[in-house]
């Protein structure tokens, strides 16, 4: 692959402003400075170096966030800034998109990626990928109410109830839900299809992949195959 090709996939830009950076003497590869953009460069473990910083090609994007409440998980965001002005121009460049959307008022693991199959593994709900939440109630969260989550509620766009996976109570008004998909306001509207409200809602994990505890609310990182791996592992709860 030539060299300029390989910057403008990462997302740094135009061919021409990939060309004029290289010639300009700002792209080191592997280490080494290079003023070639026709060079040929081989992407497997290819790092490149701009300003300083050092960036190992990635053929797809996939990146986790810590999404803060009041942020929108939209480009076009109404009320409230949008999760993407958390991201470095260049992976908005690459053109990630949200893999499935977290309201405003959600905080938590939140995914990102250019890779569109990736992005339909992840939310269809025929690939069952769990979501789990923790949701703060305004009354208490009683047995009835588990169970009436477990065995499944009436949602006014489901032909059937919906169930939750798992459900357990963390504290007097707190639970844990895990969910097989991912519908609009889904935890809101089955909580609230119960007679409880929700007024806290935070994404703990997506499958087995858990938010990294040493993640700030609106840090980012790269998911390396490791995570890719376990964001992919089959369902199974804790007890089966
Ligand atoms: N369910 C909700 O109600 N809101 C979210 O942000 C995610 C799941």
């Amino acid at each position: 692959m030539k060299l300029v090709r390989a910057l403008q996939s990462q997302g740094f830009g135009s061919r021409k402003a990939c060309t004029a950076r290289v010639r300009a003497g700002e792209v080191a590869v592997n280490g080494t400075l290079c003023d070639d953009p026709e060079a040929e460069v081989d992407p497997a473990g290819l790092e490149l170096t701009l300003d300083g910083v050092s960036w190992p090609y990635r053929a797809q994007a996939y990146v986790l966030m810590h999404k803060p409440v009041g942020y929108e998980c939209s480009h076009h965001p109404s009320h409230h800034p949008s999760v993407f002005s958390l991201l470095p121009p260049l992976l908005l460049q690459r053109g990630v998109q949200c893999v499935g959307r977290l309201d405003q008022d959600t905080s938590g693991l939140l995914l990102f990626s250019d890779d569109g199959q990736f992005i339909h593994r992840m939310i269809s709900p025929k690939k069952g990928v769990a979501k789990v939440y923790r949701a703060r109630c305004a009354e208490e969260v009683t047995d009835a109410m588990l169970d009436a989550l477990r065995s499944g509620v009436q949602l006014n766009d489901t032909p059937v109830p919906v169930a939750a996976l798992a459900c357990d109570r963390l504290d007097a008004t707190t639970l844990q839900l895990t969910l097989a998909e991912g519908k609009y306001h889904q935890v809101k509207r089955m909580i609230g299809a119960t007679g409880n409200r929700v007024i806290a809602l935070h994404r703990e994990a997506v499958g087995h992949f858990p938010l990294p505890a040493d993640l700030p609310p609106g840090g980012w990182r790269w998911l390396e195959a490791t995570d890719l791996n376990q964001l992919e592992q089959p369902w199974r709860s804790a007890t089966s």
